[in-house]
């Protein structure tokens, strides 16, 4: 059953279920809110990148509005990727699932799922709402356009349809959105952690490119990189590739 927190408004095409999410946090509609949609003409993924999004998919975006500081507004994408995780765990046994920084699911090294979280604050210091919009290849995957692996359950021999993993996401999201909120980023991280995809890895910066090898995530969600002459750095923006 999806928790009654939730309030699911469906949608056959939009632009991008993050943008009409937006629209209905600033028009004040109250945390819980869920839009979904069938395909998106503009789908949005991180970095401004297009988000293939043709009929077949899961696309939603929830309003939260967890009364938090800015800081820790990007604690929710890792909540979100670990309901993502969970969701998918349930939907298909036997997998072998892995999350690559800051919030990508991994079927065999391949992407299966993407978040994009969006924050809106009117003082610059408290969050007033937070979009998290989720991805996740069911039926379909690109076949161009992308510089990575990619998958969708069904190429990985998984039989759900895009409503059993929308029930699984939208119940693990709760659990999780309560666990953040009650206990804080530790339990979130330490879950996030124990299924990350760990190794030699190269992010990609405007200013340029750093490989290391993945040794932690930090109290901030940065991505703590071990460098190769034994330095640790930490990342908070960039493109992971996995080497
Ligand atoms: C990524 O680049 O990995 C993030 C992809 C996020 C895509 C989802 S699909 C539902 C929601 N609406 C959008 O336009 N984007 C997000």
């Amino acid at each position: 059953m999806t928790p009654a927190f939730f309030t699911i408004r469906s949608f056959d095409d939009v632009d991008s279920t993050n943008q009409v999410a937006k629209l209905a946090a600033e028009a004040g509609e109250p945390e819980g809110l869920v839009i979904r949609a069938k395909s998106q003409s503009r789908g949005v993924g991180r970095q401004g990148r297009a988000w293939f999004s043709p009929e077949g998919n899961l696309y939603l975006s929830v309003l939260l509005r967890p009364a938090c500081a800015l800081p820790q507004a990007g604690h929710y994408s890792f909540a979100a990727s670990m309901a993502v995780f969970d969701a998918i765990a349930d939907v298909h046994h036997d997998t072998k699932l892995s999350l690559k920084w800051p919030n990508d699911l991994l079927i065999d090294e391949a992407k299966v799922s993407g978040v994009l979280l969006e924050v809106g604050s009117a003082d610059q210091r408290n969050v007033d709402w937070i979009v998290i919009g989720v991805g996740i290849n069911v039926e379909k995957k690109p076949e161009e356009g992308v510089s990575y692996p990619v998958t969708s359950l069904h190429a990985q021999g998984a039989l759900c349809t895009v409503d059993d993993v929308q029930k699984a996401f939208l119940q693990h999201l709760h659990h999780w959105y309560l666990t953040l909120k009650h206990d804080g980023f530790d339990p979130v991280r330490r879950a996030w952690l124990s299924d990350a995809h760990r190794g030699p890895m190269v992010i990609r910066l405007p200013t340029g490119e750093i490989h290391g090898n993945f040794a932690g995530l930090g109290p901030d969600g940065g991505l703590i990189l071990r460098l190769a002459d034994g330095s640790e750095k930490v990342i908070h923006a960039g493109d992971v590739s996995l080497m």
